[in-house]
Parts: structure tokens; C-alpha cells; sequence
């Protein structure tokens, strides 16, 4: 009798539901502007009953490899990148996906509109999106609040998933200011985060990228690692730093360190970029607009990033950045990323890149 091998037949489905993805329900949701698009699904996605979170899981999701990296254990090593579910309204549904962790955020202490529309646009022969969203959120109070009566606490995995915080500061705090915000945040969301991250690299709130220079960036992280520290100085939540792929190779070093030395548990890279290269003749119209670039043009500056990251400290690093396909997965994690996370990949493969990228992750 011939038995068929269940590693094929997993394969054939990630094809079939990429093919699905990429031929059928993609080209529908591109026909519509990205950000009611985008609303639409994380609506949907809030409204699902829990059986559909279980048919995921059962259909979608496939295995994932589970490690521990910073004392948190994530089920899965792929993850959903900051800024898709900023106030995890869609919190319960990621590991039907197929995610290990999900960082929600960027919030900050209090709710903010975020930038005028439009502010998200699709590159589509790119395989890119430009955003300046500008941190709209509900705040991180009414993110904790969320997570709660979902029955998340720190440590429980509730929703079957490790999850981080991306914290940020409000339009409205000067710099100067900067550590109150990132400190409140963190106060509200201490409970419900297995671990939080620390977003300095956006480029979308004016001055925010300024707070990664070494001396700013030391006392950033070093006053959120304390204050995580005096919030529970038995199990202190750990404080992970997303950095830019913008800096030159001497600030990068400068921040690499200072967040070393100030305490930090792991390190993101990369956020968006404000560099245009590699964009098709198609796109270069919207390619003017103002915001980060993310998807394919950043997979070889991100890679790059990581790889210099990875060679100056010993902290675990999170890669992400333009993981378009397969091979950029583990490209990245050849790299020495120990975890990474999808964004923009996410919208133009669908959920058959999250099942691809952790089969790839078992490699490493
Ligand atoms: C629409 C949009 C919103 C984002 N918002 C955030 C955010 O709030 N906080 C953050 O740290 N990163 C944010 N990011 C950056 C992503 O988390 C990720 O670092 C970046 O997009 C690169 O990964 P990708 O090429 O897979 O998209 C956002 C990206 C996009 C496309």
C-alpha cells in the first residue's frame, strides 16, 4: 500500500494555501484602500468566534519550534511584527496563523489619532508598503484592559502565544520627556506582557529616532529596565530595543551597545526604512510618499543589519525586514536571528508564509 508522507502532503497544502492567498483573496483586498482593508480584517478578525481560532489552528497554523530566549518561552520562533495589531483587538487569532509571539503596538500612554489619511500605501510590484501611520492607538491602558478580560496574564499564554508590547511615546511628549511615557506604558501593560519592546525607530513621530544615539539610548532603556525591575524584582519583564536600519555602521555599533550595557533582554531588527532603493518604475510615484518603506526593497539592508547586530553582541536578536518568501526566512536566521517576525510579508503571502517560515525555523 502506498502511505503517503505527511511532510508532502503539509507541503502541498502551504502550496495550495499560498496559490489560494496569492490568487484569489489577494488580488480582491488590493482592489481597496489598504487602511479600510486593513480595518476590515482586524474587525473581522475581532468579531471571529473562538471556534474559528481552533479551525485555524487545525488547518492553518501547522507545527511551530518552541524556544526560550530572554526567560520567555515563545511556542513558536515566527511572529507577527509590531504595528499589524496595534491594540490587539485581533490578539486571539494569531496563533491560528501559525505565529509563536505577537508584538502588539506600538502603544503609548495615551490614546492618540495617529497621522492624517491617507497614511498607508501599497507599492504592489514592489512587494512593498509605505506607512505614516504615526502611532494611532488606543493606549496602552486600553490594550492591558483588552488582554485582560481575554484572560491573558504574563507567563500564561493564554492565547496560545508569547506576547510582546511595542511601547512608544506620545506626539506630544518632547524627548525630553520620552522616559515618563515609555515608563507608563509600561506600568499598565506590565501584567499582560511576556515581554515588552521598546520602539525608538519609527519614523513616523517627528524626533522619535533621535532617542537611538548611544548616550539617549543608554538612559531610555536603563530607566524602562529599572523600572521593570521595580515592578518585579524576583521576575522583571524583559525590555527588548527595535532599532532602525537607517543608522551607519558606527551609530548602530553605539546603540547595540548602549542597550547592551543599559540592560536590554534582545534586540529587533529592523523597523521600516527611510531609503527608497529597489523600488519597479511602477511604484516610484508612490515611492515619494513620505513614511517607512517595508517588504522586499528592506531584505538585504535588514539582513545586513542583523548580521552586524549578531557580531556585536551576544543578546538574542529578532529579525525582521522584508522576509518575503522562504528563502529570506532563513537567510535570517542564518544570520543569527533567533526569532523573527513578518509584516509586510504577511499581507502579500498570506498565512502560508507563516507555516513555510516555521519549517525553515526548525533548520536552525
Ligand atoms: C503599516 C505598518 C505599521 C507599522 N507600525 C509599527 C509600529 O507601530 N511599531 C513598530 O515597532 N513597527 C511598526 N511597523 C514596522 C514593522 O513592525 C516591521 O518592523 C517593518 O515593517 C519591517 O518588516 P516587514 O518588511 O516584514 O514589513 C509597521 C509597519 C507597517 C507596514
Amino acid at each position: 500500500m502506498i502511505r503517503p508522507d505527511p511532510a508532502k502532503l503539509a507541503d502541498g497544502w502551504t502550496h495550495l494555501l499560498g496559490a489560494g492567498y496569492q490568487r484569489v483573496a489577494r488580488p480582491v483586498l488590493f482592489t481597496r484602500d489598504p487602511e479600510q482593508i486593513h480595518e476590515a480584517m482586524i474587525a473581522g478578525l475581532e468579531r471571529s468566534p473562538r471556534v474559528f481560532d481552533r479551525v485555524l489552528r487545525s488547518t492553518v497554523a501547522g507545527e511551530r519550534s518552541p524556544v526560550t530566549l530572554a526567560g520567555v518561552r515563545f511556542p513558536g520562533r515566527v511572529g507577527l511584527a509590531a504595528g499589524l495589531d496595534k491594540d490587539g483587538r485581533a490578539a486571539h487569532a494569531w496563533a491560528g496563523f501559525g505565529f509563536g509571539f505577537a508584538e502588539l503596538g506600538t502603544v503609548t500612554p495615551v490614546a492618540q489619532p495617529g497621522n492624517d489619511r491617507p497614511r498607508l500605501f501599497r507599492l504592489p510590484e514592489s512587494k512593498a508598503i509605505i506607512n505614516r501611520m504615526g502611532f494611532n492607538n488606543s493606549g496602552s491602558g486600553a490594550l492591558a484592559a483588552r488582554l485582560r478580560r481575554a484572560g491573558v496574564h504574563r507567563g500564561n499564554q493564554a492565547l496560545g502565544l508569547a506576547v510582546g508590547i511595542s511601547l512608544g511615546k506620545n506626539k506630544v511628549t518632547p524627548n525630553e520627556r520620552a522616559i515618563d511615557d515609555y515608563r507608563a506604558a509600561l506600568a499598565d501593560v506590565v501584567d499582560v506582557a511576556d515581554y515588552v519592546a521598546i520602539n525608538v525607530s519609527s519614523p513616523n513621530t517627528p524626533g522619535l529616532r533621535a532617542l537611538q544615539t548611544g548616550r539617549d539610548l543608554e538612559a531610555l532603556v536603563g530607566a524602562v529596565v529599572r523600572a521593570a525591575h521595580e515592578h518585579d524584582p524576583a521576575r522583571p519583564l524583559p525590555v527588548f530595543v527595535k532599532l532602525a536600519p537607517d543608522l551607519d555602521p558606527d551609530d548602530l555599533a553605539a546603540a547595540v551597545s548602549a542597550a547592551d550595557l543599559a540592560g536590554a533582554a534582545a534586540l529587533v531588527a529592523t523597523n521600516t526604512t527611510l531609503a527608497r532603493d529597489g523600488l519597479a518604475a511602477s511604484d516610484r510615484a508612490t515611492g515619494e510618499q513620505a513614511g517607512g518603506l517595508s517588504g522586499a526593497p528592506l531584505s538585504a539592508r535588514a539582513l545586513a543589519v542583523v548580521e552586524q547586530v549578531v557580531a556585536r553582541t551576544q543578546l538574542p536578536v529578532v529579525g525582521v525586514g522584508g522576509l518575503m518568501d522562504e528563502g529570506d526566512v532563513r537567510r535570517m536566521f542564518a544570520a543569527g536571528a533567533q526569532l523573527v517576525q513578518l509584516y509586510t510579508g504577511f499581507i502579500y503571502s498570506g498565512p502560508a508564509l507563516v507555516r513555510s517560515a516555521n519549517r525553515v525555523s526548525k533548520e536552525h
